[in-house]
C-alpha cells in the first residue's frame, strides 16, 4: 500500500486506535463503523476517518472497516509487525519496574539486557535478567541486534551514555532522564515524562473547579 507522509499528530493517536482495535478484533468483531469507534473511542467519527484516510483509508461506504485488516495495517505501520531487542541503562526503581512489565512483549519490545554503573547490581537479576556492567554493553548491543536502548539514569548522565549507543550503532531512545538529547540524523528519541501526564491532569481538575 502507498504511504504517504503521515503527521506526528495522527503517529500520536495510533498506538490508541491500534489498542481498541486490538479489543475488538479479541472480542471476535469483524467490522466497525467509524460511529461505532467514535463512540467507544470518544473521538469524533470524522477525526476517525481523516485519521484513517492518511494512508489510504481502508474503510468501505456501508460496510465500514475491517477491524483485522486495519489492525494488522496500522501494527505494520507502527513498526510492530517486527520485534525490537530492547536494553535499559539504569537498573533503579524505574529500570526495574519497566523491565517487570510483562506486557511490552506482547507487543514484540523484548528486554534482552540490563545495564548500570553500580557494582552492588551487578550480577542482579530482574525478571530472570542480569544486570551487566556498561563495560560489556558494546559488544552486547552488536551481538544481540538491539535497535532500543531506554534510558532511566539521573538525568546529568543521559547526554554521554546517549553518545555512546548512538556510536554502538542504537537507531532508538525511549528517554526517561529529564533532559532534552541532541542526536544526530537517523536516530529517534522519544521522550516520556510521567509529570507532564501529572500536571495536565492537575490543570485539567483546576480549570473544573473554576468553572464550578
Ligand atoms: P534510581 O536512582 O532508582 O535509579 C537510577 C539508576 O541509574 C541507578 O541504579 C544508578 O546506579 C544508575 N546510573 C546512574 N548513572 C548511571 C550511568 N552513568 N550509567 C549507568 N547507570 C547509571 O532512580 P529512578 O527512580 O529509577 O529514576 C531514574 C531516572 O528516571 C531519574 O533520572 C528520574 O528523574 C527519572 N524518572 C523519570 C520519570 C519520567 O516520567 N520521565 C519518572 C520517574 C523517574
Amino acid at each position: 500500500m502507498e504511504e504517504r507522509e503521515i503527521s506526528q499528530a495522527v503517529i500520536s493517536r495510533l498506538p490508541r486506535y491500534f489498542r481498541y482495535l486490538g479489543e475488538l478484533k479479541d472480542e471476535g468483531i469483524e467490522r466497525v463503523s467509524s460511529q461505532e469507534l467514535s463512540s467507544i473511542m470518544q473521538v469524533t467519527a470524522s477525526q476517525i476517518r481523516q485519521d484513517l484516510n492518511n494512508f489510504g483509508g481502508f474503510g468501505q461506504q456501508g460496510y465500514g472497516y475491517n477491524v483485522e485488516f486495519l489492525y494488522e495495517e496500522i501494527g505494520r505501520i507502527l513498526g510492530l509487525d517486527r520485534k525490537h531487542n530492547l536494553i535499559i541503562i539504569g537498573a533503579g526503581n524505574l529500570g526495574q519496574a519497566l523491565v517487570n512489565y510483562v506486557n511490552f512483549e506482547r507487543r514484540g519490545f523484548l528486554f534482552r539486557g540490563i545495564f548500570d554503573n553500580n557494582p552492588m547490581l551487578y550480577g542482579k537479576k530482574i525478571r530472570g535478567i542480569e544486570v551487566q556492567p556498561m563495560m560489556n554493553m558494546e559488544r552486547f548491543v552488536q551481538d544481540n541486534n538491539i535497535d532500543i536502548a531506554v534510558l532511566t539514569i539521573p538525568k546529568n548522565e543521559a547526554a554521554g551514555v546517549a553518545e555512546e549507543l548512538i556510536r554502538y550503532g542504537i537507531k532508538g531512545i525511549w528517554n526517561f532522564a529529564h533532559v532534552d538529547l541532541q542526536v544526530p540524523e537517523g536516530v529517534q528519541v522519544e521522550n516520556v515524562h510521567l509529570s507532564d501526564s501529572l500536571m495536565k491532569l492537575s490543570y485539567n481538575i483546576s480549570r473544573f473547579q473554576n468553572e464550578k
